[in-house]
């Protein structure tokens, strides 16, 4: 039987193939995966590790924040902090970044996260994930701002995320196609169990959250519309839905059989382009969609184009099968 490949040995035959995958960046997505282990820990123990609920505080986004937002992410500063291949980090849960203090040494890495993504899933033991993305620092002057940070997806060096579900799976992309790896709770490594993960371009389910129907754009209205009328409408096939709620179980649904996933804009904000954040969800999530062969989009433009004015931005975000993200594209474009 052939041997199992471990997320090290994934990364030292990447790091061969590829020059741009340097040790740091090995070294980089080797403590992210730790830290995602130590936050698996406290997500397993539940009740038990008195995790759950709320911390009694907000976020710089309005939202409260539940103890696991907190934990994880202090789980994922600790973790990459002295390890000296990053200068800074930026998360869905911080107002400003953090910076590398001085007595560690400063790498050329800015890593950016949504420490616990589905927090209202936290509570009622639905999956729920950490999101990743890590961009270079390109200025090399010392010292490192929030502007370093402002560089649109398409300059991601990797992008994942670890979703918490019936098993703790770690998917990747380096920008060589989208690898998935499962924990062995025995051994305590992550295993590779998915390479060159692929999205169909064409799929039967859709994933939005259909409570918001009357706050759409009439684009997205027509698109759902269509999805709905089924064998009997313009489309003529049946569609099903499916909402977790926890974009990295949508995701993860997506890129294992297909679908398109939508968050819009809608009226309830109107002056906000869309729920998600750009920088910790929407970016890397394109990255690991359009690396499996499908798309995403803001309606409008590619996700990975959209140079960022702010760190917490957000965005409207469509992603998935290719055919359908083209199709509902189109329709914002026809609308414009
Ligand atoms: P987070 O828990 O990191 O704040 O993100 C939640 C996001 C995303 O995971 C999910 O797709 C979406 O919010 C769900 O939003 P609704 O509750 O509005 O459906
Ligand atoms: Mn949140
Ligand atoms: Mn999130
Ligand atoms: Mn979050």
């Amino acid at each position: 039987m052939a041997q199992p490949v471990s997320l090290t040995r994934y990364l030292v035959e990447q790091h061969r193939k590829h020059g741009h995958i340097t040790s740091e960046l090995r070294l980089l997505i080797e403590v992210v995966a730790r830290a995602c282990k130590r936050i698996a820990i406290s997500v397993n123990k539940g009740a038990l590790g008195e995790v759950l609920g709320s911390a009694g505080s907000e976020n710089v986004q309005g939202e409260v924040q539940k103890k696991l937002d907190i934990i994880s992410n202090e789980v994922l500063i600790e973790a990459n902090e002295w390890g000296g291949h990053l200068a800074a980090m930026a998360s869905e849960e911080m107002d400003s970044i953090h910076v590398v203090p001085n007595r560690y040494p400063q790498g050329e890495f800015l890593l950016l996260f949504d420490p616990l993504d589905g927090s209202s899933n936290i509570d009622v033991n639905v999956s729920i994930g950490t999101i990743f993305s890590v961009l270079r620092k390109v200025n090399n002057q010392r010292g490192v701002s929030e502007e370093d940070f402002l560089q649109p997806g398409k300059q991601q060096a990797a992008a994942g995320y670890c979703v918490y579900g019936p098993q703790t799976t770690l998917v990747l992309t380096v920008g060589d196609g989208v690898a998935m790896f499962t924990l062995d709770r025995e051994t305590g490594s992550f295993v590779l169990t998915d390479e060159d993960v692929s999205i169909p371009e064409d799929t039967k389910e859709f994933a939005i959250n259909m409570s918001n129907m009357r706050h759409w754009a009439p684009p997205v209205t027509r698109y759902i519309d269509e999805c709905l009328a089924g064998k009997e409408g313009s489309r003529g096939k049946d569609f099903n839905m499916r909402w977790v709620a926890s974009m990295v179980a949508d995701v993860h649904r997506i890129l294992t059989r297909g679908g398109v996933f939508l968050y819009p804009w809608d009226r309830r904000e109107p002056n906000k382009p869309g729920k998600l954040r750009l920088m910790y969800e929407a970016n890397p999530m394109a990255f690991l969609i359009e690396q499996a062969g499908g798309a995403a989009t803001n309606g409008e433009r590619r996700i990975m184009d959209i140079v960022p004015t702010a760190l917490h931005e957000r965005v409207a975000v469509m992603l998935g099968s290719k055919n359908e993200v083209e199709r509902v594209t189109r329709y914002h474009v026809e609308a414009q």
